[in-house]
């Protein structure tokens, strides 16, 4: 291990502007305003036109963090996009934002991790960027999952929204940046939020389609508490590993899923609520773009300021999630 620091340089981030709120779910399904409020705290979610796909929002995103950064798109070595909605299956959505926004000297690729897709990304860029492989990574979070929400399923149709957020990485100086980080997987949990539809084990076929079997199927209330575990248990730990506590944090930016698993997580972990950021009001749960987006929004706000210490955890279908500790 060589002596150099990873920290995020620029950020950035873009959603559709077409906007589908609790009362237009309503006329959909039968749900209310007042259930999704006080079981999920969203009133709103950003949703794709069908002629709008995910790497738009994600070249957006990712030329905001770059110019932010005050870099080239030609420094950038390596460029991530967190996605479990590509824009189709071959070539990459990374290679797709590549060519857009002419990062010609990157590798680029995809991550299939769900909504801890962007956490996924940072730790692959930071081990990378402090191993001396690469000074520069773009790691984006990027979604249209509106195209996989099955519209008379109440269950999940409230929850997710469409957007992209991005951020650069690159070389700080010691003490500042990613200051500790790490991502786990348990496959064995896989019916709990999946897509059975549309890969080469359940084909796609007209009869496939017609059932719905591309859309997401979720079990909300078992996930709902490991979601709560996984989150606080690797917040704990990457709390120890930072050599900081709770009391230190000046803000915490969780996966925005649900309010009640935000709230839920800060109980656990201490962190009073006003140093929590919550977003899920206006985005609903926009997977990988979710901390991201949420991290750009404090940066414009300047909600975060140089030296804070930010903690950010997430978890997704997979099941997975991870974290960060960073000093700004
Ligand atoms: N409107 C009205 N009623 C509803 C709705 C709705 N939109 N959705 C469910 N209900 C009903 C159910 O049918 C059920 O009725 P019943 O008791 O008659 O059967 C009742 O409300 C309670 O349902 P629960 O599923 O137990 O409700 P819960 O309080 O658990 O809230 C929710 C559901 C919001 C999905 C919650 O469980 C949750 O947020 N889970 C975690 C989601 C998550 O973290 N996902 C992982 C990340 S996402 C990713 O990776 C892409």
């Amino acid at each position: 291990m060589t002596n150099l620091h990873a920290g995020i340089l620029g950020t950035g981030h873009s959603y559709p502007e077409g906007i589908l709120t609790n009362e237009d779910l309503a006329k959909l399904v039968d749900t209310s305003d007042e259930w999704i409020t006080t079981r999920t705290g969203i009133k709103q979610r950003r949703k794709a036109a069908s002629d709008e796909y995910t790497s738009l929002f994600a070249v957006r995103a990712g030329r905001q963090a770059i110019e932010r950064a005050r870099l080239d798109p030609s420094d950038i070595d390596l460029l991530l996009c967190a996605t479990v909605s590509p824009d189709q299956i071959l070539p990459s959505t990374g290679c797709i934002i590549q060519a857009e926004l002419g990062t010609n000297n990157a590798a680029a690729m995809d991550i299939v991790a769900a909504c801890s897709g962007f956490i996924y990304g940072l730790t692959l860029a930071d081990s990378m960027i402090r191993t001396g492989q690469i000074r520069h990574a773009l790691v984006i979070g990027a979604e249209v999952l509106t195209q996989y929400v099955d519209y008379t399923d109440r269950k999940t149709c409230v929850l997710f929204g469409d957007g992209a957020g991005a951020a650069v990485l690159g070389p700080v100086d010691a003490g500042r940046g990613i200051l500790s980080s790490k991502i786990r997987s348990d496959g064995r949990y896989e019916e709990q939020l999946y897509s059975p539809g549309g890969g080469t084990r359940r084909r796609p076929t007209p009869e496939t389609l017609a059932a719905g079997d591309h859309f997401f199927k979720m079990k909300g209330n078992e996930l709902f508490k490991v979601a709560v575990r996984s989150m606080a248990d690797i917040s704990k730990e990457l709390l120890e590993r930072a050599r900081i506590t709770a009391d230190d944090i000046d803000l915490f930016i969780p996966h925005q899923a649900n309010q009640r698993i935000t709230e839920a997580v800060a109980d656990r972990l201490h962190v009073p609520l006003e140093k929590v950021y919550s977003n899920i009001a206006v985005h609903g749960n926009t997977s990988s773009a979710s901390i991201p987006i949420a991290l750009d929004e404090c940066v414009e706000s300047g909600r975060i300021k140089a030296g804070d210490l930010v903690l950010m955890t997430s978890f997704g279908g997979g099941v997975t999630w991870g974290g960060a500790v960073l000093r700004w």
